[in-house]
């Protein structure tokens, strides 16, 4: 099959279904929720949908632990409401992918209830050892949410390892039989119609043989024996061959710890690359240091610095996936922005993203500027990563770091309007609603012509309408200034420059040598009026402009 790399003219939506929006009134979010909004995400210009997981789960991890992988949980509408969805999508021009979260299965999932009891074939779909001697653990990995990675079955008689909860068990990918199935799961969704997958840590799924004991520990938890493993190469190129090269569509990958280097390996761009994009996390750790929970100050510099390392290296050679909010971070203006100036800076944010090369993603709420949760006590929390990170600190510290770091923020349910639970459901909600719904909402700022909303919506047409954003090369300006991000995106028939002033203070900004603003249309900006000065202006509060050059 011929790829047409749809991919690339793409602007995602991810949506988190438990609290993108209520259908049938039970407080959950499902896919009825979903149909009566595909207007909405076709409206903002979005072409694709990112779906995290629908499937059935026992919902340790809100649907990362699976345990059924060919259906759709009752809970979201089943099969049924799902094939309705992706009819409606297809119909409105947009495509669809599913999250495909193949490193672990639930420990409900019919093949480990199997394993467990060494039923064949299923007897090795599973990572087990024995005890070492002295009743010892296997090895010393730790889990990515807190504690060991290994867990003790007693109707088994052996340990099981598991990077994430106890619940979510690894699969044995080394086990052909194991990757038989990964590709039926595979056909199976391709063959009904949907446009491709996102991986779920992908880039884990082979394990370092012999499993050796982690020297580094305590920091990296066993992550070097399992993160692009020995054989991940051999097992992507597999799927390629046998099934994901048949289709024309995206593989998507996530992948913890990736560096533009690394990436290359699998998405350069031909017809049987291994991967065709990959999340990179380095964009996401400019306040913290490698993972959410270890916070540092926000430095612009070093978001800038990875932002023009993956343009940069990427050149040419691969494509980026672009996004700076996901269901695992929280709310990006509270994090990078200014909850004080949260219009402004929710609409700068927009513009640093949305205008580099490659394919941006916005994810449910974050095109209205939503913010963090403001949790109390550690009650207000539920997500299981959060609530077993970083357990041995004082609760005041942890509330300090969850406060800004837990996922929990991003997953507060989708606030529609002004009215009852945010318009989400007509029923008391699974979680909490952000108490700043009567002044964020969606019905509100799509009345609104100066809202976040309308201001992603126009930032996404215009990406779409100048051929220079899609394919034009990237040059940063400024790279030391702690203050402004400055880019263009330039070939010879055009430039686009933009221009991001990360503080609260104003600051005059001085446009650098090479660059005539005068000569250039300004397209964007979160300000009304943007006057110029001789080469520069004086840049207002979180200010942002978006100006365009035709040489033509
Ligand atoms: C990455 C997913 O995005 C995250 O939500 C999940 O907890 C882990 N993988 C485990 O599946």
């Amino acid at each position: 099959m011929d790829k047409t790399y749809w991919y690339k003219d793409a602007v995602f939506y991810q949506i988190w279904p438990r609290s993108f929006k209520d259908g049938d009134g039970d407080g959950m979010g499902d896919l009825y929720g979903v149909l009566e909004k595909l207007d909405y995400i076709r409206d903002l210009g979005c072409t694709a949908i990112w779906f995290s997981p629908l499937y059935p789960s026992p919902g340790v991890d809100c649907g990362y632990d699976v345990s059924d992988y060919m259906d759709i949980s009752g809970e979201f509408g089943g099969m049924e409401a799902f094939r309705k969805v992706l009819e409606g999508a297809h119909e409105r021009g947009m495509k669809v992918i599913m999250d495909l979260v193949v490193n672990h299965t639930s420990t409900e999932h019919e093949w480990f209830l199997k394993s467990r009891q060494r039923i064949d074939p299923y007897t090795d779909y599973y990572i087990w050892r024995d005890p070492k001697a002295g009743g010892r653990l296997p090895n010393n990995w730790d889990s990515m949410f807190g504690g060991k990675a290994w867990q003790w079955d007693d109707v088994r008689g052996q340990y099981y390892l598991h990077l994430f909860a106890p619940e979510q068990a690894d699969l044995n990918m080394d086990n052909p039989l194991v990757r038989e199935e990964i590709k039926k799961i595979m056909t199976f969704w391709l063959d009904m119609g949907v446009d491709g997958f996102r991986e779920d840590v992908i880039t884990f799924i082979s394990k370092r043989e012999g499993l050796p004991d982690d020297k580094l520990l305590p920091a990296s938890k066993g992550i070097f024996h399992y993160s692009h493993g020995p054989r991940l190469h051999e097992y992507l190129s597999e799927f390629r061959r046998d099934v994901l090269g048949k289709y024309d569509c995206l593989v998507l990958a996530e992948a913890p710890l990736v560096t533009p280097k690394k990436a290359l390996e699998y998405i350069t761009e031909s017809d049987d690359n291994e991967l065709d994009m990959m999340i990179q996390f380095e964009t996401m750790c400019a306040d913290c240091l490698f993972v959410d929970y270890v916070r540092m100050p926000f430095s612009l510099r070093k978001l800038k610095r990875r932002f023009s390392s993956w343009q940069k290296s990427l050149e040419g050679k691969g494509w980026n996936m672009l996004y700076l909010e996901n269901h695992d971070h929280s709310r990006v203006v509270s994090r990078y922005g200014s909850e004080e100036f949260r219009g402004e800076s929710a609409k700068l944010l927009a513009c640093c993203y949305l205008f580099q090369k490659g394919t941006p993603f916005i994810f449910q709420g974050q095109e209205l500027g939503m913010i963090n949760y403001p949790a109390r006590t550690l009650e207000d929390y539920q997500d299981v990563q959060t609530l077993n990170t970083r357990t041995s600190l004082s609760v005041q510290r942890r509330l300090r770091i969850y406060s800004k770091a837990s996922r929990d923020h991003a997953r507060t349910p989708v606030q529609w309007s002004g009215k009852k639970h945010a318009g989400f459901s007509e029923a008391e909600p699974w979680f909490h609603v952000n108490p700043g719904y009567t002044e964020i909402n969606a019905e509100d700022q799509q009345k609104d012509p100066q809202s976040v909303l309308n201001f992603y919506r126009k930032a996404v047409e215009l990406r779409k309408s100048i051929p220079v954003v899609k394919n034009g090369s990237y040059r940063e300006y400024m790279p030391l200034s702690g203050r402004f991000y400055v880019y263009e995106r330039y070939d010879t028939d055009a430039s686009l420059v933009v221009i991001c002033r990360f503080s609260s203070s104003p600051g005059r900004f001085r446009a650098p040598k090479g660059i005539d603003l005068s000569e250039y249309e300004l397209i964007l900006s979160n300000y009304d009026d943007a006057p110029l000065t001789k080469r520069g202006f004086d840049a207002r509060s979180w200010e942002c402009r978006v100006y365009l050059k035709n040489n033509k």
